[in-house]
C-alpha cells in the first residue's frame, strides 16, 4: 500500500477514535432528569408505564450510573424532605439492593 492510500486511512480510524471518546467526554454530568417522580400516579415506585426501557431488569447499574442519579431535588418538597445526602448514602452502603425499598420491585419478582 503506498502512502496516499494510508493516510487517508489514517484519518479515518482518529474520527472514528475521536467519535467514540468525544461520547465519553460528552458523559451526563448534570445527572439524569425525568422531571417531578412524585407527580406520577405511584410515586416513587416505577410502574411499567414510565419504566419501558427499564422494566423487569434487575440491574439497575447497567443503565443508572450512581454518579448521575439523586444528585438533584425535582420533588418541589424540602430538601429536609427528600434528603438526598441520606438517599446517596443508602444507595452507597446497600448498593443495587436498596433500589427496591423506595422504587418498588420494578416487575422482578422478589
Ligand atoms: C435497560 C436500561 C435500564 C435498566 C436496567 C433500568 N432502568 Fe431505570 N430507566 C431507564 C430509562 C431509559 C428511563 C427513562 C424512562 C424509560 O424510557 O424507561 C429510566 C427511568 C427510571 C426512573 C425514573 C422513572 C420516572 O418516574 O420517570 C427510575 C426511578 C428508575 N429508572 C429506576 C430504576 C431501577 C430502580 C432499576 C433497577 C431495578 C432500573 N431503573 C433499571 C433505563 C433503565
Ligand atoms: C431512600 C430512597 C431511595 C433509594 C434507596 C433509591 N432512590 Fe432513586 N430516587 C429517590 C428519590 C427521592 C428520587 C427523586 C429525586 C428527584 O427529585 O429527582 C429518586 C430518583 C431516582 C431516579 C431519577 C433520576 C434522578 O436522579 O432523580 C433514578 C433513575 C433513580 N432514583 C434510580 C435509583 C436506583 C437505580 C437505586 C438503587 C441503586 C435508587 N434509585 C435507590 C429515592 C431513592
Amino acid at each position: 500500500m503506498n502512502t496516499k492510500r494510508i493516510i487517508p486511512l489514517i484519518l479515518a480510524s482518529t474520527a472514528i477514535v475521536a467519535l467514540l471518546f468525544g461520547c465519553g467526554d460528552s458523559a451526563d454530568i448534570e445527572g439524569e432528569d425525568y422531571g417531578n417522580l412524585l407527580a406520577s400516579p405511584a410515586g416513587l415506585v416505577i410502574v411499567e408505564e414510565e419504566h419501558p426501557t427499564g422494566w423487569m431488569r434487575a440491574q439497575c447499574f447497567a443503565c443508572h450510573e450512581i454518579r448521575n442519579i439523586h444528585t438533584e431535588n425535582r420533588t418541589h418538597l424540602p430538601d429536609e424532605e427528600i434528603d438526598l445526602p441520606g438517599v446517596r448514602a443508602i444507595v452507597r452502603t446497600q448498593g443495587e439492593a436498596s433500589c427496591v425499598l423506595c422504587h418498588g420491585d420494578n416487575g422482578v419478582p422478589q
